[in-house]
């Protein structure tokens, strides 16, 4: 007996293939044996494999298998290093396929709109052309591995509240700009073998049952050739989101999805095809499973955990260069955190990691050490003792180094935060601290930024972890000891106030809908622009050595795009890494534009006293807006200034380049305004001229003035309560050729 040989999916008997649009559980779709295809398990991500151990038919917070557990997005994208999250992205491909996991669901890559999004540890940042490129080179590094990535959440999902009802309320040209890119760049790039789709609606619409975004933007627009998975029970409707291009609906929903697909089918209201479509789709993810393979290094991954960890960490502030820690120094060491580290997120990508290494222990191995907790993490004990604790010993220490920070049950998935403060008990500590001793240096983890205020000034040291992963402890220790030199820079913005950030009015919304009020204006497009001033901008990081930027030159070419060199020296005593940044600010065009937007990046390692020249290719569309009227991206033509910024408030170098920019010739109604049809580049001097014929004496002095009176008066009603002089036809003869010169 020969075995059969596998149909092809799409001839199954309709049930059938309807089963294959569905999860059989938490975490795995339906084997089809007459097809030849295995069952697919998909699991979280993104920053490490949590298997659920024993049966899928549970729902999944239960005890997972032990994986590495890699700095989480917030740090990545602190990194500003493509290789720091291609290489995770590889180790945990090698971890998956260890673990028996043919698709991991990761890189997340929305923006971080406000600071208080309770789940920003999971994304890389404020800027959508950091986040595409880290989520881009994430999903290479796993896909190289054979395993299948899943970027999420697909779109507009930058908040927790309300996160399965909320309606992002997001006008077209911000979506282009601010919260599409990131998908774009990691779909045209690295193409994912699926995209999860968002819980929210977008613009009243589920993401889950969002044709626009699910099939005319994603697959059409941008080529993506994956399936599409909804988030974790995102389906509303499952025949109106298979219609929109919804390939797998997770988890299982027990049948109820599958029979609606199949009832919609016979009734004649979905056309079978539609199924067929999806089918092939989820069917092509079987290709991604393998034979599990022999395990994974843990030693060697666990170590690479600490080498990239360290390549994130940013180091704000380094006073009177408190650090390094000299190795002679007597150093106590204060806070809870420094020997119970917070090093992930909680949620569905919490990992369960197969070691994890404090601060203090690291610490230890190198210098003499006293520690005192100086309060406990979930508040217990007498506050008061043990803060005197922590004091005397800094009293008697050269330095004191605080950690401090948020704790897991202060940001999670599922919730946001109120507040940006750190609890009022650490600044208490810090503050104590600060008070006696010569020099202190503050140690932060969370998920997110939190306020310095109330503390800053009185220290002299500030080094931001955010959420390391399991050796974050180790790196920390390593930067501190100056093993290492800082090299991480800001991915958002450190403001003053809460009140300050621009989604502060907007931000969570309320009855159902989040107005994305402030548009394109996010993080430090905001805080650049309305001129806000904030305690740390984005981009900004130190190193304990020092960089210079010279011999800066742009040059375009006919396409308006800008090749960009320059030389970045190291002009200080030790080896080090420098993050370029290239902005490009305008003024030209009919749209107001952000102050500077970061359109390249790459991270540069010198040693001390070398040299390197940095070339970048800007393309179009590093000049473009997106123009709501042509529903595309335009290029306006006037100035622009490529910008090098040690921070997006920091420019060290500009030159201005003209650019011819794209010629918009606008569409002409008669609902369009006087000043559009006077101002138009075909019709206008055609209209003028005849205009002007007929008018008396004088009225070409007067044009000026009557534009600015009537301008945004439509053609229709000028036409008609004043226009005799412009017969019909003549307008409707203008509007062709305007048409003809589209
Ligand atoms: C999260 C996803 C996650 C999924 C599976 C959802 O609640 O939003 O990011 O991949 O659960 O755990």
């Amino acid at each position: 007996m020969t075995s059969a040989t596998p149909l092809d999916p799409t001839t199954l008997p309709l049930e059938q293939k309807a089963l294959l649009l569905s999860g059989q559980d938490f975490w795995s779709t339906p084997a089809v044996e007459a097809a030849g295809l295995p069952s697919v398990v998909l699991t979280d991500g993104p920053h490490g494999v949590r298997r659920q151990q024993g049966d899928f038919d549970q729902i999944g917070l239960l005890e997972s298998v032990p994986a590495t557990c890699f700095p989480p997005a917030v740090a990545v994208g602190s990194s500003w290093d493509p290789e720091v999250a291609e290489r995770i992205g590889a180790a945990i491909g090698v971890e998956a396929r260890a673990i028996g996991v043919p698709v991991v669901l990761g890189p997340g890559v929305n923006i971080k709109r406000s600071p208080l999004c309770g789940r920003n540890f999971e994304y890389y940042s404020e800027d959508p052309l950091l986040a595409g490129v880290l989520g881009a080179a994430h999903v290479r590094g796993q896909q190289g591995e054979g395993v299948g990535a899943s970027v999420k959440h697909f779109a507009a999902n930058n908040q927790e509240t309300q996160r399965m009802q909320v309606s992002a309320d997001v006008d077209e040209r911000t979506l282009r700009e601010i919260y599409l890119p990131a998908f774009e760049r990691v779909v045209t790039e690295s193409q994912p073998a699926t995209v999860m789709c968002a819980y929210n609606r977008v613009n009243g619409v589920y993401a889950s049952q969002n044709r626009w975004l699910l099939t005319e933007v994603l697959r059409e627009e941008w080529g993506f050739r994956g399936a599409v998975v909804s988030d974790w029970g995102a389906v509303d409707d499952r025949v109106a989101a298979l219609e929109a291009g919804l390939d797998l609906q997770m988890p299982s929903d027990h049948g109820a999805g599958n029979q609606a697909v199949v009832d919609a089918v016979r009734a004649g209201r979905l056309a079978e095809d539609v199924v067929d479509r999806s089918v092939a789709r989820v069917a092509a993810l079987a290709g991604l499973v393998t034979e599990p393979t022999d395990g994974f290094d843990v030693d060697a991954h666990h170590a690479l955990a600490r080498e990239l960890a360290a390549g994130c960490a940013v180091l704000l502030k380094n006073d009177g260069d408190t650090l390094p820690l000299g190795s002679g120094r007597r150093v106590a060491v204060v806070g809870e955190f420094a020997r119970t580290p917070r090093f992930q997120g909680g949620g569905s990508s919490h990992v369960n990691a197969t070691r994890v290494e404090d601060a203090l222990t690291a610490l230890r191995a190198s210098l003499t050490v006293t520690f005192a907790p100086g309060s406990t993490l979930d508040g217990s004990g007498d506050a008061a003792a043990l803060r005197a604790e922590a004091v005397a010993a800094a009293r008697d220490a050269e330095v004191a180094v605080v950690f401090a920070g948020l704790a897991e049950s202060d940001e999670s998935e599922g919730f946001d935060r109120s507040t940006l403060d750190l609890p009022a008990a650490q600044v208490q500590l810090i503050r104590a601290v600060a008070a006696v001793a010569p020099r202190t240096v503050v140690v932060l983890s969370s998920g997110s930024v939190v306020s310095l205020e109330g503390w800053h000034d009185d220290v002299d040291a500030v080094l931001a972890g955010f959420l390391l992963g399991q050796a974050g402890g180790a790196a920390l220790a390593d930067l501190l000891t100056g093993a290492v030199d800082p090299s991480g820079r800001l991915a958002e913005t450190i403001p003053l106030r809460l009140q300050d950030t621009p989604s502060y009015l907007n931000f969570p919304g309320e009855q159902g809908h989040v107005r994305y009020g402030e548009g394109v204006m996010v993080g430090y497009r905001h805080f650049e622009t309305a001129e806000v001033p904030v305690r740390y901008p984005f981009g900004h990081g130190l190193s304990y050595t020092t960089f210079a930027t010279s011999d800066l030159q742009v040059r375009t070419n006919d396409v308006d795009a800008a090749t960009v060199t320059l030389t970045v020296t190291n002009t200080g005593e030790r080896a080090g890494r420098h993050v370029v940044q290239v902005y490009v600010a305008t003024t030209a065009g009919p749209v107001r534009r952000p102050a500077r937007e970061l359109r390249a990046f790459t991270k540069v390692s010198l040693a001390a006293g070398e040299s390197t020249t940095v070339a970048f290719e800007l393309d179009r569309r590093a000049f473009a807006y997106w123009d709501v009227r042509e529903h595309d991206w335009v290029v306006a033509a006037g100035e622009h200034t490529v910008q090098i910024g040690d921070s997006a408030a920091d420019v060290v170098a500009e030159a201005t380049v003209t650019l011819a920019g794209d010629a918009v010739v606008p569409e002409l109604t008669l609902g369009s305004s006087v000043a559009e049809w006077f101002g138009h580049p075909v019709a206008g001097p055609q209209l003028l001229a005849g205009f002007l014929a007929t008018m008396p004496e004088g009225a070409a002095e007067m044009h000026e003035g009557m534009l600015q009176m009537i301008g945004s008066m439509p053609m229709r009603r000028f036409a008609a309560d004043f226009g005799s002089a412009i017969p019909a036809a003549e307008l409707e003869r203008l509007m062709t050729a305007a048409q003809a010169a589209r």
